[in-house]
C-alpha cells in the first residue's frame, strides 16, 4: 500500500497557541519511521502545506480569521487531491479541525462517492449564527455539506469552495459535547451518530460497523476519517484545546481504526487538534503517542506483531 503524509501547521480556526506545531512534533516523535515499519507500506512525506498570506476581506460576523482558514483550506484541498491521484492513502496532520474543510474538499474532488466519518467529542457543525465561540474549528462540517449551504451568509474568500458533499454521507463517532443547534442538525438530517452513550451500549466495533453499514450498505465507497484527538478521553489525550472527559479509550480508538482499515477502503485520515503546547511533558508525550497509535492502526499495523517471513518453511 502507498501512503502520503501532509502537514498543516495551521491554528487560526481556534484561539489557543500551539496546534500548529503538531506536524513538527509528530515527525520529531518518529511519525515517518514508525509508519515505514509497517509491512508492505510505501510512505512518502510530502512536507507541510504552505498556509498562504491572504488579503484582508470584509469580515463575517462571529467567524474569526475566515480568510486565513479559507486560504489554508484551499491550498490543502489541492495537495490532498494530488496525493490521492498519486494513488496514495492521504494522511493529513493538523492543525486545528478547520483544515477538515480543505482535506474533505480535496478528497471529494477525487472520489465523489466518498463517505465521511467524523470522530470527535464535538459535532463541528455550527454556523456563524449558532456558534458560541466564533471559532471556525467548530464549523467545518456545516461548511462542507451542501444541505446546509442556505444557512450561511455570503462568505468572502470562500468562493473556491462549492459545498457539494452530501450530509447523507456523513456519520459521527464519539460525540459528548454537542451544542443545541448542532443536535437539531443531527436530528433533522438523521445523521448516523454513535455518541459515547451509544458506544457504551454497542461497543466500539459494532458502533463503527453500524455507521459504515448505514452510510454504505453495499460496502463499496471510499472512506475518509476525520479524527479529532479530543474524541479520546481527556486523560489519554490531554494536550488538546477543548478536552472533554468521558471519551474513547485509546484501545477503542485503535480498535475503531483497525476495523475501518479492514474494509480495505480507507483513503484519507485527518489527525487534528493535538496541541503540544498544552499540559506537562508527560501529557504531551501521551497525546502524541496516542495520535501515532491511531495512525498506525489505520494503516494496518498488527498489534500481535509480524513473524519474519519464511522462517517456519525451512
Ligand atoms: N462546539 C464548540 C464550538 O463551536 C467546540 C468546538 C470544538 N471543535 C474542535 N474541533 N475541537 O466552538
Ligand atoms: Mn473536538
Ligand atoms: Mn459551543
Ligand atoms: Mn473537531
Amino acid at each position: 500500500a502507498r501512503v502520503g503524509i501532509l502537514g498543516v501547521p495551521f491554528e487560526k480556526g481556534q484561539k489557543k497557541y500551539g496546534v500548529s506545531v503538531a506536524p513538527a512534533a509528530l515527525r520529531c516523535a518518529g511519525l515517518v519511521e514508525q509508519l515505514r515499519q509497517i509491512e508492505g507500506l510505501d510512505v512518502k512525506d510530502f512536507g507541510d502545506v504552505d498556509t498562504p498570506k491572504s488579503p484582508p476581506s470584509a469580515r463575517v460576523d462571529n467567524m474569526e480569521h475566515l480568510e486565513q482558514v479559507s486560504a489554508c483550506a484551499q491550498a490543502l484541498s489541492v495537495r490532498v487531491a494530488e496525493v490521492l491521484r498519486d494513488d496514495r492513502v492521504v494522511i493529513t496532520i493538523g492543525g486545528d479541525h478547520s483544515i477538515g474543510v480543505g482535506s474533505v474538499d480535496g478528497h471529494y474532488k477525487v472520489n465523489e462517492d466518498m463517505i465521511l466519518i467524523w470522530v470527535d467529542a464535538h459535532a463541528d457543525i455550527n454556523t456563524n449564527e449558532t456558534s458560541d465561540s466564533g471559532s471556525v474549528h467548530g464549523m467545518p462540517v456545516a461548511l462542507l455539506c451542501r444541505e446546509l449551504s442556505d444557512y450561511w451568509p455570503y462568505l468572502p474568500t470562500m468562493d473556491w469552495q462549492v459545498p457539494r458533499f452530501s450530509i447523507k454521507n456523513l456519520g459521527y463517532i464519539g460525540l459528548r459535547s454537542v451544542d443545541s443547534y448542532e443536535r437539531l442538525a443531527i436530528e433533522k438530517y438523521n445523521i448516523p451518530t454513535f455518541a459515547m452513550e451509544d458506544v457504551d451500549t454497542h461497543g466500539i466495533k459494532s458502533s463503527v460497523q453500524h455507521v459504515l453499514q448505514q452510510l454504505d450498505p453495499r460496502g463499496e465507497k471510499p472512506i475518509h476519517v476525520s479524527f479529532d484527538i479530543d474524541s479520546l478521553d481527556a486523560l489519554e489525550a490531554p494536550s488538546t484545546g477543548t478536552p472533554v472527559r468521558g471519551g474513547l479509550t485509546l484501545r477503542e480508538g485503535i480498535n475503531m481504526m483497525e476495523t475501518i482499515y479492514a474494509t480495505g477502503r480507507l483513503r484519507a485520515v485527518d489527525l487534528v487538534e493535538i496541541n503540544p503546547a498544552i499540559g506537562t511533558d508527560t501529557d504531551r508525550r501521551h497525546t502524541i503517542d496516542a495520535g501515532l497509535s491511531i495512525l498506525k492502526a489505520a494503516l494496518g499495523a498488527p498489534r500481535r506483531g509480524t513473524a519474519p517471513k519464511g522462517v517456519l518453511d525451512l
